[in-house]
């Protein structure tokens, strides 16, 4: 069996839509204040690149800080529930909160992640993701997982780069591209 690499997205693509996407989350918090400023969390390890990228051409007060979430034991598909390490410091309570992903496939996990800072006390929770793959969506969770901002909806193709991994490989890739296996 062969592996094929094709590209998705090419890196000048990806860097054009972080600037839309901050360009329009700017717009959408300009009333935030320095008193309470937007709280960006970054799922690591996948969304590293894309947050830190995202955050850095913001133009509204904001702090980050970082999660970690892990739902692929090994291969392609999911394994098991997710595993989080929310950091008990990390103090949510009348924060305004935007959850920083790199892909959004079932939705489990940030179903999960929903779940658990609904329960912290934030005054407003919103998420942006790099990638949504919606034909992928568990049907319960078609209308529940709704990202407020999307890099690009992509089709249901097992991608890699930009912090997205295959067993721990090709995270670092600077385009998005896609595996294929011809048998
Ligand atoms: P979900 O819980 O099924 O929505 O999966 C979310 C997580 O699975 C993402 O944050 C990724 O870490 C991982 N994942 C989902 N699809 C892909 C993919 O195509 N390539 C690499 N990782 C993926
Ligand atoms: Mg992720």
């Amino acid at each position: 069996m062969e592996t094929t690499f094709h590209m998705l997205k090419t890196n000048d693509e990806v860097r054009t839509r972080i600037k839309e996407l901050a360009a329009e989350i700017s717009a959408d918090y300009g009333s935030i204040s320095g008193d309470n400023p937007l709280l960006a969390l970054c799922t690591l390890r996948g969304a590293v690149f894309f947050f830190s990228d995202l955050v850095r051409e913001l133009s509204v007060p904001c702090e980050i800080d970082f999660i970690k979430v892990h739902s692929y034991g090994s291969g392609t598909r999911p394994e098991g529930a997710p595993i989080f390490d929310l950091g008990e410091s990390i103090d949510l309570k009348n924060r305004y909160v935007l959850i920083v992903e790199d892909i959004i496939d079932t939705g489990a996990t940030m179903d999960t992640l929903l779940k658990t800072f609904r329960d912290k006390g934030a005054a407003d929770i919103r998420i942006c993701t790099m990638l949504d793959k919606p034909d992928r969506r568990k049907p319960e969770l078609r209308e529940v997982i709704l990202p407020d901002y999307i890099g690009f909806t992509i089709p249901d193709k097992f991608v890699i780069g930009w912090g997205l991994d295959y067993d721990d490989k090709y995270r670092l890739l600077k385009d998005i591209m896609y595996l294929s296996s011809d048998d």
